[in-house]
This record gives structure tokens, C-alpha cells and sequence, in this order.
């Protein structure tokens, strides 16, 4: 048997969970793993929950596959457990055969220009985890008073976003936005959404279904200059143009964003979403509250050095926000490449300061490897930790090292610590497990260490409560097949928890 930690709930952690049970069992001798999947929410999913945009119901369904993943009878969910609050890494290596990390990135990344804490500039993530009912976010946190909103970036997050401001609300009646956001996007002042690109078309990160979609919104008008899509009027060695002949998808946006600098759009829509090109964002201007945002022209030269022509324009906006990507943040006493915000690592294992793989940790999903990628991206970046990790304990059982040492040893698992697991023992309670179910709370390494912090995690059948619950809520309102509870207290109310997490 094979005791396995993974940090963290989203699609790295649970296919992580699920290529770990099925890897093993495919082994010439067969290892049976038992996994337990810690979130620091009461709810599993990641950013399949709290990012993908709730109009995207077809990618949001990948819940239903996770969900099997979760209720495998070698999988247990730990909800309600902050790696580096509730338990320490030391705890989870005492406890633990191996710990796989898969926290990903959840910190907005900054601009560093004046005026970016202005009130009315926002981090993406900031209004994406309030539409999204994440348990952060205050539900009150966005009103929507501004006629004109700029969102920075020009990735797949800015599509959303700008999307989620330019579409009518009524179209989000039969998702899961919570009640009062949908409230708020009823009464939502926006008229005018600018999305900034600091440099040209051909370099946007959007992938073009989702670019297409914006030109599909009932009501809303799509503008693009006609100037900044020629890709030789900022770009002096043809930059844009190479990437067009080289990736299909550049083409694709090309051709999308080309049907909008048509001279057929003559306004009238409620709404109007203009893209641009070749601007970078110099300063937020406000003094309490944002009114306008300073862009500077930028190009690529003759030397093919991108950068600022020193003319600027600015454009009279009430709301920015800034979708410049995502950054990880450091897990206590993990090692963390500061520059490049992951964790260092070898095809999943863990490295040390001087580089050598540390025994017994992993790592998964955009902690892994940054903040690219969709989620099936996911899928085979968890299946190379997984493999790194069960060769690892073939390496393992092939015997003992020089000196006979078996532990620790750099790249192989760490034995399950004996004084760890005969305190866990005794503990029966921390699972919410009486003592009559005291076997089972023996057989979990953690129990002791939680119930003496007072933590009591979200199981997975209270998990099922907040969903049942938010069925339940729908039905209610009359609108689609669940909406999500706003704030913390409903959801802890709907698995029966009257305190706060
Ligand atoms: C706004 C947005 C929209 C997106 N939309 C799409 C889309 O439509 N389609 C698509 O294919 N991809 C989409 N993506 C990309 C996709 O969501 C990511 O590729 C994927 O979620 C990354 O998986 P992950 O498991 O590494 O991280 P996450 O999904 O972020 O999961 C990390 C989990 O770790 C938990 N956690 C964090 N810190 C701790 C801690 N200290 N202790 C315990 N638990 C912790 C978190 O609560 C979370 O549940 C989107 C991304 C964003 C940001
Ligand atoms: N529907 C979907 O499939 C979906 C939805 C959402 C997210 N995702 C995925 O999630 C990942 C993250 O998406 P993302 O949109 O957050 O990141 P992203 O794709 O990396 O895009 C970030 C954007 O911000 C710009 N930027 C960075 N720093 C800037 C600065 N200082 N000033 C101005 N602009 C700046 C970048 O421009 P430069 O290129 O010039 O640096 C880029 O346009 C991506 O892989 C994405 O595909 C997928």
C-alpha cells in the first residue's frame, strides 16, 4: 500500500490522483495506492469551478469526469485543509509515502505603472473569482457603475472577462452565476469594453474560438482599427507576419479579427467592444477613483526591438481591469523558483537548492510549469509526475542504497514514518468518524495532526451537501441546474458546518 498526498483539488490534482491509482495498478507488480486530495476549499475542482466562465458550460461538464476520479474507492477528498496553515510539508512528509503539489496560480500578476491601486482598477482574478461565487469574493465586491472599462491583456482570461461585461445577463439566467452577481450584471452600467494588446494581432495569446464568440454576443458590436491589424504599420521586420505563415491558430485570429475592421460596423448595439493592438498601458489615471487610462504606441523597430514611440493617447475609462496572467505562490517550505514562479523541478520531482530531486515531493498543473495551458494540458503533465513518482518506488524496491541506506535518498520515496502512524492510531476523530469508525480514522495518517489544530476537513459526502444544496437553489429561482451559493456561510451552512473556514 502506497500512501499518497496531493495538495490541491483542480484538474493537475485529481488527474494526478486518477493516473496514480491506474499507473499503479499497472505496474508488473501491481502497487495499490491510497490517495487522499487536500484543497484549502470545501469545494474540489480549481479553476474548473472558479475560472472557466460560467457561459462555457461544455468545458465546465469536465467536472463530471473529475468527479469519478474523486469518488474511486482509493480517493478521498480532504477539503478545508491549507497546506501551510492547517499542515505543515514536514507533516505531510512525516504522514506520507510521497506528496504530490498542485496548488497552481492563483496570484494576479502586477503592471507596475501608476495609478494601478486605484480604486476601479481590479486584477482579473479579482472579478473573475466574484462571477465565478468564488468563497474569497465578496458577492457585493463589483457594482458595475463604469460606462467604460479597459481590460489589459489580450489572452483567453481577457476574452472571458470582456465577454462576461459585453454579454446580456439574461443569457447567464441558466448558469451558475451566484443570484447576486447576476443581479449586479442586470444593473450594470457598461456600455464601451476596450481590450489592450501591448503589442500586435498576430502575437495575441487568445485562441480563436473563443475570439470568435465575442463577435456571436446578441447586442454587442465588435471594432478593430483598421490600422493596428495591418501587420506591417507598427512591425518593421515582418514579426506578425512570420507567426501567421507558422501557426494555424494566429492565421485564425487574423482572419476573425480582420471581419471586424470591416467598415460595416456602424454602431447602434447596447454594447461595443472595440480590440486594440500595439498599445501598452503607461499609467491609471485618478485621484479616488480611476478615470481614464494613459496608452503608449508601441512598435517593433528595424532592429526588431519592441517598445514605446513616446506618443500616447488616453482613453476616458471608469474601470480597468488588468488580465496580465497568473503567478504561483510560494508553499511553505517548498523550494520555489522565484523567478520563474513554480516549483523547480525534474519531469515532476521536486529539486533542492543545489538541484538534486528530494524525497518523497512532486509537483503537478501550473505550479508545475506555469500558467499555461488548458486543462487537458493537465492530463499529461500529472501522468509525467506519476510516472516520475512509481519509478521512484521501483528504484525504491529494487533494495537498499550504498551503505545500506534506504532512506532519505535523493529521488525516492520516503517509508511511511512508523511514529506518525501509530500516533494517527488513536485519533478517530478528525474525519468526523465516531470511535465505532475508529478503524478507518487509524488507517489515516493526518487524523492527528488536524484534530490537534482543530480542524475538522469537508468530506466528500459534505461536499455533495453544497452541491445538493445549490440544486436546490436553482430550483428556487428558476433558473438552470444549480446556482452557487454567495459567501462563505451559505456553504458552510449547506455541509452542516456553522463555523467560518
Ligand atoms: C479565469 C480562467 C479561466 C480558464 N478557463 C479555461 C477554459 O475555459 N478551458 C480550459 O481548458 N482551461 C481554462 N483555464 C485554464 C485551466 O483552468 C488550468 O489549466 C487548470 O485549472 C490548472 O490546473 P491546476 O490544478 O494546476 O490549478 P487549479 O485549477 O488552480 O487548482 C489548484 C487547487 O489548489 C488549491 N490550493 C491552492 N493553494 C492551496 C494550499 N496552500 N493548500 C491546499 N490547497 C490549495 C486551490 O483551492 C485549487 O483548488 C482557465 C484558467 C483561468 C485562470
Ligand atoms: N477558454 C479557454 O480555453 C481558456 C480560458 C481562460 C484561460 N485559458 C488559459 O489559461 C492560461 C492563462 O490565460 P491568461 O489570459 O491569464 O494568460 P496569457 O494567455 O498568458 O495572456 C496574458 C496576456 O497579458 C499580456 N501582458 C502580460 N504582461 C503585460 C503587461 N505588463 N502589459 C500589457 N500586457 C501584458 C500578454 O501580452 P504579451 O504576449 O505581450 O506578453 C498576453 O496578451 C492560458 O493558457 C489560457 O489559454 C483558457
Amino acid at each position: 500500500m502506497l500512501n499518497v498526498a496531493v495538495v490541491g483539488s483542480g484538474p493537475a490534482g485529481l488527474y494526478a490522483a486518477e493516473a496514480l491509482v491506474k499507473q499503479a495498478a499497472a505496474l508488473p507488480e501491481p502497487v495499490r495506492v491510497r490517495v487522499d486530495v487536500l484543497d484549502r476549499l470545501p469545494t474540489p475542482y480549481g479553476l474548473v469551478r472558479y475560472g472557466v466562465a460560467p457561459d462555457h458550460k461544455s468545458i465546465k461538464s469536465i467536472a463530471q469526469y473529475l468527479r469519478k476520479v474523486l469518488e474511486s474507492p482509493d480517493v478521498r477528498f480532504v477539503g478545508g485543509v491549507l497546506l501551510g496553515e492547517n499542515v505543515t510539508r514536514d507533516e505531510l512528509l512525516a504522514a506520507y509515502d510521497a506528496v504530490i503539489y498542485a496548488t497552481g496560480a492563483m496570484r494576479d500578476r502586477r503592471l507596475g505603472i501608476p495609478g494601478e491601486d486605484l480604486p476601479g482598477s481590479y486584477a482579473a482574478t479579482d472579478f473573475v473569482n466574484w462571477y465565478c461565487g468564488h468563497p474569497d469574493s465578496d458577492s457585493a465586491a463589483f457594482t458595475l457603475d463604469a460606462e467604460s472599462v479597459a481590460v489589459i491583456g489580450v489572452g483567453n482570461v481577457a476574452v472571458d472577462v470582456a465577454r462576461i461585461l459585453a454579454r446580456d445577463p439574461a443569457e447567464l439566467h441558466a448558469t451558475d452565476v451566484p443570484q447576486p452577481v447576476l443581479d449586479a450584471l442586470h444593473a450594470s452600467k457598461v456600455r464601451e469594453v476596450h481590450v489592450i494588446g501591448r503589442r500586435g494581432p498576430a502575437h495575441a495569446k487568445f485562441t480563436t474560438k473563443e475570439l470568435r464568440e465575442l463577435g456571436e454576443l446578441d447586442g454587442v458590436e465588435v471594432v478593430v482599427h483598421p490600422d493596428e491589424v495591418d501587420l506591417s504599420a507598427f512591425d518593421q521586420v515582418g514579426e506578425g507576419t512570420a507567426l501567421a505563415e507558422s501557426d494555424r491558430r494566429v492565421r485564425g485570429n487574423l482572419v476573425t479579427i480582420a471581419s471586424w475592421a470591416q467598415p460595416a460596423h456602424t454602431g447602434g448595439a447596447a454594447r461595443r467592444l472595440t480590440l486594440r493592438f500595439w498599445l501598452r498601458p503607461a499609467e491609471i489615471l485618478g485621484t479616488e477613483h480611476v478615470s481614464g487610462l494613459v496608452l503608449e504606441r508601441t512598435v517593433i523597430d528595424a532592429a526588431g526591438r519592441f517598445g514605446g514611440t513616446g506618443s500616447y493617447e488616453t482613453l476616458p475609462v471608469q474601470m480597468v481591469l488588468r488580465s496580465v496572467g497568473y503567478q504561483s505562490v510560494p508553499l511553505p517550505g517548498v523550494p520555489f523558483d522565484e523567478r520563474a514562479s513554480v516549483v523547480p523541478n525534474a519531469a515532476g520531482r521536486v529539486l533542492g537548492p543545489e538541484g538534486q530531486p528530494l524525497p518523497g515531493e512532486y509537483v503537478a498543473g501550473w505550479l508545475k510549469r506555469g500558467p499555461t495551458g488548458v486543462i487537458g494540458t493537465n492530463k499529461s503533465d500529472a501522468a509525467e509526475t506519476v510516472r516520475s513518482l512509481l519509478e521512484d518506488l521501483a528504484g525504491l524496491a529494487a533494495g537498499p542504497g550504498e551503505g545500506g541506506t534506504l532512506l532519505p535518498r535523493p529521488g525516492l520515496l520516503r517509508y511511511p514514518d512508523p511514529v506518525a502512524e501509530a500516533t494517527a492510531g488513536g485519533v478517530a476523530a478528525a474525519m468526523g468518524a465516531d470511535a465505532a469508525a475508529g478503524a478507518e480514522a487509524a488507517e489515516w495518517p493526518l487524523a492527528s495532526v488536524l484534530a490537534g489544530r482543530g480542524v475538522t476537513p469537508v468530506s466528500y459526502d459534505e461536499w455533495l451537501c453544497i452541491e445538493a444544496a445549490e440544486a436546490e437553489l436553482a430550483k428556487a429561482l428558476g433558473r438552470g441546474e444549480r446556482v452557487k451559493l454567495a459567501g462563505r456561510d451559505a456553504i458552510w451552512a449547506a455541509c452542516r458546518r456553522p463555523e467560518a473556514f
